[in-house]
């Protein structure tokens, strides 16, 4: 079943997906070569405390491991559920995903985009700009009447017209009450397949798309996603809810 927000439920949404909105819009200004991860996960952790809200990623649980951070912060081929560490130094023409889940008032809100270190390459500029185009056409299929199929194919398509590789083994997905509910929403699918989409979700829609192959294994860390022919990865994502006018972005950044 997938959860449907009442009035209520989607007022603590708002909330939630504003404290994630804002944390991540304000992590972004600390990104600049010579920063570690570890000192970008930390002040992640301040900014979401001084909202009242808490990590949903600290603590959470595959099986018998926990996420050691509070952000997932995924640099270059990591594509996502990367560990902070202060081994690892942002570089002049990184990449790095800023994946920011907090949970407020019992309701989550979920959001990541990737930014550049400094100055990068033609060619993973293009990365970012055609993963982050493929978020707003999956968005602008999160209609009422449509199906989750719809959202797929639409980042699918854009994605591979542009020869980049859609990674299969991660999925978007509804988020409220958990960070994951019903319904998977996989960002590759046929058009017209899958749940219908109906007032009242809250979906976390999350093209993650490689420069090379699709292709993703883990790392040793049991967490770290990184892709196989170690090409760089962009992730970019809004928490949705659905309403018979239209798809509304609740992770919207604060003006300025
Ligand atoms: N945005 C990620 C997701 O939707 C967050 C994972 S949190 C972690 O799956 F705890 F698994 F790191
Ligand atoms: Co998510």
């Amino acid at each position: 079943m997938i959860p449907i927000k009442d009035a209520t439920g989607i007022a603590r949404m708002r909330e939630a997906c504003a404290v994630a909105a804002y944390v991540l819009h304000e992590l972004r200004k600390h990104v600049k070569p010579g920063v570690t991860t570890y000192d970008l996960d930390q002040v992640a952790k301040q900014l979401i405390a001084s909202r009242g809200a808490r990590s949903a990623c600290f603590g959470y649980q595959i099986g018998d491991r926990r996420f050691p951070a509070h952000t997932c912060l995924s640099v270059n081929e990591e594509v996502v559920h990367g560990i902070g560490s202060l081994k690892r130094v942002l570089r002049d023409g990184d990449i790095i995903s800023l994946d920011i889940v907090v949970e407020h008032q019992g309701y989550i809100g979920d959001n990541a985009f990737t930014v550049a270190v400094g100055q990068i390459d033609p060619r993973i500029q293009k990365l970012l700009t055609v993963s982050q185009e493929a978020l707003v056409l999956g968005i602008a299929q999160a209609r009422v009447g449509n199906r989750i199929g719809d959202i797929s194919n639409a980042i699918q398509t854009h994605c591979e017209k542009n020869g980049f590789g859609v990674v299969r083994d991660l999925v978007g997905h509804g988020v409220g009450v958990e960070m994951h509910e019903e319904p998977q929403i996989p960002n590759f699918g046929r058009k017209g397949s899958g749940a219908k989409i109906r007032p009242g979700m809250t979906l976390a829609i999350e093209p993650m798309v490689n420069l090379g192959t699709h292709r993703t294994k883990c790392l040793s860390d049991g967490w770290t996603i990184v892709t196989t022919d170690n090409t760089p990865s962009a992730h970019f994502e809004h928490t949705v809810l659905t309403r018979e006018e239209g798809p509304e972005i609740l992770t919207v950044p604060p003006l300025g």
